[in-house]
């Protein structure tokens, strides 16, 4: 008798635990292996040919992971275009100075020509971050794919997640210690502002009324020159390249320019004075493999942030617009 019960709670147990792997299966390596083998191959193509065309457009697909997974989910919600009722995540002030997302467009339309309704812009998105940080002479990092992406925008909490440019390092590092990137994997993804630029609406409050005495004196006329005014037209195209010695180029500058008092950003500048990050700058800085090391695994961990698998979410037709939409 008691053996049958056994059996039976064996049965009912082993079953919930496999509904439970259907309903929230893993991503995986090379997901669309039968159903689209050519995916991952297509959107390197293309990234390759946008970035000979735009050089930053790999900026661009590198910010992308950062502002769609750390925001919840690698959903692709950031690329949704707002709606009547709803303003879209791209269009909120966090996202000041992102660009290029018509060119996910075109990424995503090679890959529909080869296999329509297969690969969704959530995958696209993080592969073309993937290949747009090798453009940049980062790493090359294997990522795992099945992210489905999702129907809403997520502007409303927007703010809840992603850091703005004076946060404090106590706060920048429990929010991402919230998804699992601990120290050295903070301060190696700040890294990424080794590259692209900042607007001088994020950087003003630095240079007036007075300038900040923490600033490199020898910095200051540069940005003095490229942000003149107090309060820049923010329709001006006014902004400061984030490493002026090798701007277009994914290296360990960056840290060696924040020890240098050179980091534009509060977030920059404070990751090289607060007493837990400092040490992981300075190894980043003598280091470009220990850098590239951390910078991979965090890029992995950011990228496997509570994705949409299985049955939930959709595969959009057209990445700024939600099926249901057409
Ligand atoms: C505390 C965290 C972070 C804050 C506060 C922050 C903030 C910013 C700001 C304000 C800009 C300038 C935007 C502009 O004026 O055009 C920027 C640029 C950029 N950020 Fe971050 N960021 C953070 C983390 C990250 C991470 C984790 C990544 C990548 C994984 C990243 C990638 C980039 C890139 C590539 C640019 C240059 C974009 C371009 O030139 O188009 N950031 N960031
Ligand atoms: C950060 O800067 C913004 C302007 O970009 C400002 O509105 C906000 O008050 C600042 N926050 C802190 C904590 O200084
Ligand atoms: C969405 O993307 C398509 C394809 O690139 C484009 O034609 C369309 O204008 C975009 N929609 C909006 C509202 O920008």
């Amino acid at each position: 008798m008691a053996s049958k019960h056994i059996f039976f709670f064996a049965i009912l147990f082993f079953s919930a635990v496999s509904v439970f792997a259907e309903e929230n299966p893993s991503l995986v390596m090379d997901y669309y292996k039968d159903t689209c083998p050519q995916a991952e191959e297509i959107i390197k193509e293309q990234v390759k040919l946008l970035y000979k065309r735009h050089k930053n457009t790999a900026f661009s697909w590198l910010r992308n992971i950062f502002h769609d997974c750390f925001v919840e989910s690698c959903d692709a919600s950031l690329l949704l275009d707002s709606t009547r009722r709803m303003l879209s995540e791209k269009e909120t002030d966090r996202s000041f100075g992102m660009r290029n997302f018509r060119y996910i467009e075109t990424i995503k339309e090679a890959v529909e020509r080869e296999c329509p309704g297969v690969v969704s812009c959530a995958d696209i998105l993080v592969l073309s971050g993937r290949d747009g940080i090798v453009a940049l002479g980062g790493p090359h990092i294997p990522l795992k794919t099945g992210r489905r992406d999702g129907r809403k925008s997520r502007a409303d909490i927007l703010e809840q997640h992603l850091p703005d440019h004076n946060e404090s390092m106590s706060v920048v590092l429990e929010r991402f210690a919230n998804i699992g990137i601990n120290t050295p994997g903070v301060v190696a993804l700040l890294g990424s502002h080794s590259v692209g630029r900042t607007h001088c609406v994020k950087l003003v409050h630095r240079l007036y009324p007075e300038v900040d005495p923490q600033l490199n004196p020898e910095h200051v006329p540069h940005m003095l020159k490229k942000c003149p005014d107090p309060i820049p037209d923010p329709k001006a195209v006014q902004y400061v390249r984030n490493d002026r010695g090798t701007p277009m180029v994914l290296d360990n500058n960056y840290y060696r320019n924040i020890l240098d008092n050179k980091g534009l950003m509060l977030v920059d500048h404070q990751l090289a004075m607060d007493k837990r990050t400092k040490p992981y700058v300075k190894k980043m800085a003598k280091s470009q493999n220990y850098f590239f090391k951390e910078f991979a695994r965090a890029i992995t961990i950011l990228s496997e942030n509570n994705p949409l698998t299985g049955t939930k979410g959709e595969i959009r037709k057209q990445c700024n617009l939600s099926n249901k939409l057409h």
